[in-house]
């Protein structure tokens, strides 16, 4: 099971550590839920990925983890940001990244997104009819166009993308015109951007699309006289929370995503694009763990129920998604596993259970309870359901902590009533 934590994930007789720092030890300094970052595996993931696409570029999918702190971590390792909103934007600015290091999406962005992007000379992925001549009213210098192809990947519907009907994107018809209008207005109309869907288990929806891409770009050039110079392939790569998930190695999928987009412009006799990536979840999601405090423990007939001190306010997946997770009795890593339990949220629905059935040593109130691969998607998504305070945030590296996100408190929350 500790294949699904992070690299510096180890087990010291019972008692698990991360980042060199015993993990009951950071939940009593720093309080619980605690989500744990470690440093160097998101700073291995990011290089990985960097590196598979070669002299391409790769932006965080911010939406995964908006955290200023991983936002200039990530910026050491060459990484920019892909932002969706100008709260978003805002997390990237005060990391220092701008121009260049930005891309700009949204499939309803405001004139606060725009007139942002404008600022900082973002590019701005269009996504909608009047987009281009919205972006030019904002002052926009460099566009994309964001295209749906039609391929429908395997994964959860909510998180799908690339269809027809897809919210997100224009079909190619649409997609060509915005371009045509964009050169028109006199945007630098710089390439294209597919985004098929996240959490993908296999390869199969993303090579489909860049095939199509390649022959949109090819139709654009046919009709147009215009070719795109970027190819931008968007996030998507899944990983494993569960022990029973199965998904490919990240960089591995970002290797044959560049390398499908490089033969499929080559069949299409197009000039070899610059390959952007968006990977979110598989940059940050390995490397977070949370940490939660058991409290009551009811053995019924037929079910234990181990409640912990968060739940669906802090991971909302499980009910979003039917998300399956996994945990590790963090100071009693060793013990025999002698008890099929379910771990509830402490909030008040039924359908607040973080995971439905998990083998622990028989769960007793007290003990902390590690739950993997929750880097991404749950600070991101967190709500104060039940006026309960969003978690801390820690980095660790090596034996060193640093708080990164503070925990937030009630007064934080009545300081907003009026
Ligand atoms: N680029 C675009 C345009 C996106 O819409 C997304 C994610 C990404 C990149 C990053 O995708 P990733 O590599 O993280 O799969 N809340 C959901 C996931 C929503 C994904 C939204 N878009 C979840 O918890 O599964």
């Amino acid at each position: 099971m500790l294949d699904l934590f992070p690299d510096s994930a180890a087990i010291d007789g019972s008692r698990l550590s991360l980042g060199g720092l015993d993990a009951e030890a950071l939940a009593d300094k720093h309080g619980t839920p605690l989500v744990v970052l470690c440093e160097d595996t998101v700073r291995a993931t990011a290089r990985a990925l960097r590196e598979a696409v070669g002299d391409g570029r790769v932006f965080f999918g911010t939406k995964a983890l908006p955290n200023v702190a991983l936002l200039r971590l990530l910026r050491e390792e060459g990484i920019g940001a892909d932002v969706a909103s100008a709260g978003e934007l805002a997390f990237a600015r005060a990391a220092g990244l701008e121009g260049a290091d930005l891309v700009v999406h949204g499939n309803n962005k405001d004139a606060a997104l725009l007139a942002g992007a404008a600022a900082v000379g973002a590019p701005v992925v269009l996504d909608a009819p009047d987009e281009a001549q919205l972006a030019a009213d904002a002052g926009v210098g460099q566009v994309l166009v964001r295209v749906t192809l039609g391929v429908d990947a395997d994964t959860h519907e909510a998180i799908r993308t690339g269809h027809h009907g897809s919210k997100f994107g224009l079909p190619p018809d649409q997609a060509r015109a915005i371009v045509a209008e964009a050169l028109d207005l006199g945007l630098e109309a710089m390439g294209v951007h597919v985004h098929v869907g996240s959490q993908l288990e296999d390869f199969d929806a993303q090579a489909e699309t860049i095939v199509r891409l390649a022959s949109f770009v090819a139709g654009c050039r046919d009709e147009l006289g215009w070719v795109a110079q970027v190819a931008d392939l968007g996030g998507g790569f899944g990983i494993r929370h569960h022990p029973a998930d199965r998904a490919p190695d990240a960089a591995e999928l970002a290797h044959a995503a560049a390398r499908t987009a490089r033969l499929g412009f080559v069949e299409e006799g197009l000039p070899q694009p610059e390959i952007w990536l968006e990977p979110g979840r598989s940059v940050v999601g390995r490397a977070g763990v949370t940490l939660y405090r058991v409290g009551s423990v009811k053995r019924l007939p037929g079910r234990t129920w181990v409640a912990v001190d968060g739940g669906m306010s802090d991971n909302p997946r499980p009910q979003l998604y039917g998300a399956r997770y996994t945990a590790l009795s963090a100071a009693r890593a060793s013990e025999a596993v002698d008890e099929v339990v379910s771990v509830a949220g402490m909030h008040c629905e039924s359908g607040d259970v973080l995971i439905d059935d998990v083998a622990l040593p028989s769960p007793r109130r007290g003990d902390l309870l590690a739950v993997p691969a929750t880097g991404a998607y749950t600070m991101a998504m967190a709500s104060n359901y039940n006026g309960v305070p969003r978690p801390a945030m820690v980095l660790v590296r090596d034996g060193d902590v640093r708080v990164i996100r503070a925990r937030e408190t009630v007064e934080d929350l009545l300081r907003q009533e009026r």
